[in-house]
């Protein structure tokens, strides 16, 4: 199936109560775990791709042209969105002349009347094209291609005059860091998801930060409105301990243990596992 924007799987896991994971992707090998494994599962699926992460593969039409190689070749009948993460008003603008299916236009660095602004041309221009389109509100806190943001709580007066722009989907800071998550973390601010839920009403909620946020955590944001949920840092973790066990156990020194498709086998395996556990969690299996 060629790739679908985010709407009608947003709009479906809001009804149903469940949530879509968006998965960062970095190579091809991360790309064909997500979609081997969305498809397994039965469960739609967004492929997440930040503006460092486009540049590290060359260019939003190279990706572009990877992802839909990959639908087609790996025969892959679940739906997928290929979503812009974090985007710059420009970046924005490449990835839906590139043939990206869905963006997230980022302002919540600029003042609010400038990220209403920034948004609502973007959002003319996806819906005359067919896109599906993210807007955030209140910085997420943590890293994440050098921009670093504080983890405030968002203003539930100001998300509702950014959905009322007809975003697809919204992103409300909550508490939710990218990354680890520190020790001393005060956990998701359960007050304000309610309190953006009700003044957003229908608007699907994404909760960005997946990794490491405990199951009840997840299970009871979903349970007030999130239909989005964004999950990188956990796959790198995956990854790279699986790698290093195979280099550890010296895999890499036997026979032809060298070989690429060796040496990135395990760690191509663990991505799976960890979107495997998140779709469960989610409750986006068979939903596809
Ligand atoms: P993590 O890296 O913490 O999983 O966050 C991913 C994310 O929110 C991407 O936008």
């Amino acid at each position: 199936m060629p790739l679908v924007n985010a709407k009608e799987m947003l709009t479906k896991a809001k009804e149903g109560h469940y949530a879509v994971g968006q998965f960062n992707i970095n190579n091809l090998e991360w790309t064909k775990s997500i979609l081997l494994t969305a498809q397994e599962m039965n469960s739609p699926v967004i492929l997440g791709v930040s503006e460092g992460a486009g540049k590290y593969m060359c260019g939003y039409k190279t990706v572009v042209g990877m992802v839909n190689g990959m639908l087609e070749e790996l025969k892959i009948t679940v739906p997928v969105a290929l979503h812009l993460d974090h985007g710059s008003y420009e970046g924005a603008k490449a990835c839906i002349a590139a043939g990206f299916s869905s963006v997230m236009f980022d302002g919540s660095h600029y003042p609010i009347d400038e990220n209403i602004e920034k948004t609502k041309e973007l959002v003319a221009i996806c819906n005359e094209k067919g896109l599906s389109i993210e807007a955030e509100v209140g910085s997420i806190g943590g890293e994440e291609d050098g921009v670093v943001g504080a983890g405030e709580c968002a203003d539930p007066n100001e998300c509702k005059m950014i959905a009322d722009l007809g975003v697809t989907m919204l992103a409300a800071g909550i508490g939710n860091i990218h990354g680890k998550y520190p020790a001393n973390w005060a956990g998701l601010s359960f007050e304000t998801l309610a309190a953006v839920q009700e003044k957003t009403g229908t608007m699907p909620l994404v909760l960005h930060g997946g990794t490491g946020i405990p199951a009840d955590m997840i299970k009871k944001a979903i349970s007030l409105g999130v239909s989005k949920i964004n999950v990188n840092t956990e796959c790198q973790l995956a990854f790279q301990e699986a790698t290093r066990k195979y280099i550890e156990e010296g895999k890499d020194l036997q026979g032809k243990g060298f070989d690429p498709r060796k040496l990135l086998a395990p760690g191509a395996e663990a991505i799976k596992a960890c979107v495997r556990e998140k779709i469960e969690l989610f409750g986006s299996a068979n939903k596809a």
